[in-house]
């Protein structure tokens, strides 16, 4: 079997993953081990990049450490206030400067030249997300001929976002670098194949491939998946007496990193929806949220948390009573072990993303719940879990506090028999398509369009050594 080599900017090195990107990642890395390499922050250099290995994991890791200068442009700059929020449609927050293109594609040639050495002819190299699509076509430069395959966590932009794109030209030749490009949904091959017919002008091959201005992208579909029964026997055997919960507390819970995509402030507000409409009857509902701290250099980021804190401030003012606390908002990290167990013991899960990749904690709270007793998963229609989750889920609209409130109390409500046969309904999905069904499927993918591609080329090769006779 060939040797897997990994590329994505963040890498397992805590003991608290950010992203599920990370944790996804990891699964594979640890099941069929191989390479893994990301990219760090290191106060400590003036100029010069170093690549580090990190010992101590089932595969091998190696960062490409990066002098502050550079990582901001990079990381906070390019990756994180241009291209994030366009992908995520908000062309609002876009903030461009001067410098950051160059820094990401320096960093992405870089890290080409960096790990050159590390690659053998028979790997399967397999970048993700949005911090390193031009790797691949770096890496062809330097003459890497191995199947490619690129991930993107994030959901693919409309065209409308791309024409905002400044060198929108250059993401035309980084993705067709690749042999497979894979997105978490059927949403983003749309996108995908919109944006090359109206901002490359390309068309559909009868093979699949999209073809635009001569050159090929190969783009499908893996919904990325979780390790469902493992996560399960985590949720299983958390004990979350040691947590200080008030047994007879109802809760509703919410995992997510501050981030602006994942819609917190409607999330909030459509909770203050419900405690307006209907705080006075059954059990009083509490929403615990977890909001873990992330690139909180970023401006955008700044503005989410006061807003976030002012909303909690507003709700509680108004409905907290002696011993209730409608929202307990906990802005840190917290073990995932623990919360496998919030998860299980809170009778809602609200997941409320304005526009979202796949959005794992939906899926990691369907796999916590007790099958006989499960909770009810309330889903934003714009998270990408969404297309999988429908048949269990009750959809909501984010954007409209009504319709999360109807949700909330209709999961409140919701008789036992019902949430058994969601909860069922959604078990087999993500059980049918978890973290390793994603890589084998995509890896296969890949390996096929490795080997058209070499048959295609060789065919050239022959036509032109014939023509030239
Ligand atoms: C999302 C992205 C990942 C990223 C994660 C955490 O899931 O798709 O690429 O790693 O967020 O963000 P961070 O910036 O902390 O790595």
């Amino acid at each position: 079997m060939s040797r897997l080599f990994v590329y994505s900017n963040r890498l397992p090195l805590g003991s608290n993953p950010s992203g599920g990107l990370v944790v996804a990642l990891g699964k594979t890395m640890d099941r069929q081990g191989g390479v893994w390499v990301g990219a760090k922050l290191d106060e400590t250099l003036c100029d010069n990049q170093t690549l580090h290995e990190y010992k101590g994991a089932a595969f091998e890791r190696h960062a490409l450490h990066l002098p502050p200068r550079e990582y901001n442009d990079y990381y906070l700059g390019y990756a994180n206030s241009v291209l994030w929020p366009l992908f995520h449609g908000r062309t609002d927050l876009l903030d461009v400067a001067d410098g950051q293109l160059d820094a990401y594609t320096s960093v992405n040639r870089k890290m080409a030249e960096a790990t050159r050495h590390l690659l053998k002819p028979d790997d399967v190299i397999w970048i993700h997300d949005y911090h390193f699509i031009p790797l691949a076509a770096e890496l062809r430069v330097l003459g890497v001929s191995n199947p490619i395959g690129f991930f993107l966590h994030t959901p693919f932009p409309s065209s409308a976002n791309v024409h905002a794109l400044t060198h929108k030209d250059r993401l035309l030749d980084w993705l067709s670098a690749y042999d497979l490009v894979g997105l978490q949904t059927q949403r983003d091959v749309s996108a995908l194949i919109e944006v090359c017919r109206t901002v490359f002008g390309g068309q559909m091959l009868s093979d699949g491939r999209i073809r635009c201005k001569g050159q090929d992208i190969r783009a499908a579909s893996f919904p990325i998946g979780i390790d469902v029964e493992k996560f399960r026997a985590i949720a299983e055997t958390c004990d979350t007496s040691g947590l200080n919960i008030d047994p007879q507390q109802k809760l509703m819970i919410g995992v997510d990193r501050l981030d602006y995509s994942k819609g917190l402030p409607h999330k909030f507000r459509g909770f203050q929806r419900y405690l307006q409409r209907h705080s006075g009857e059954g059990d009083r509902l509490t929403l615990l949220q977890i909001a873990s701290p992330t690139r909180e250099s970023v401006e955008a980021y700044q503005d989410i948390r006061k807003d976030l804190e002012q909303l909690t401030g507003e709700v509680n003012g108004a409905y907290a009573e002696l011993g209730y606390i409608p929202i307990q908002y906990i802005h840190r990290a917290v073990p995932r072990d623990d919360i496998a167990g919030l998860y299980r013991r809170a009778s809602i899960g609200l997941v409320t993303p304005l526009i979202d990749g796949m959005n794992l904690v939906a899926k990691e709270y369907v796999a916590a719940q007790d099958p006989d007793d499960p909770g009810v998963l309330v889903l934003s229609e714009a998270a990408g879990a969404a297309e999988q989750l429908k048949c269990g889920a009750l959809i909501i609209n984010p954007y409209d506090p009504s319709s999360v409130a109807g949700a909330i109390r209709e999961a409140i409500n919701m008789p036992l028999e019902e949430r058994v046969a969601r909860h069922h309904r959604m078990w087999n999905e993500i059980s049918r398509r978890d973290v390793y069904w994603w890589t084998e499927t995509f890896l296969e993918q890949l390996h096929r369009n490795a080997r058209d591609r070499r048959d295609r080329e060789a065919s050239l090769q022959d036509l032109e050594r014939a023509l030239s006779s």
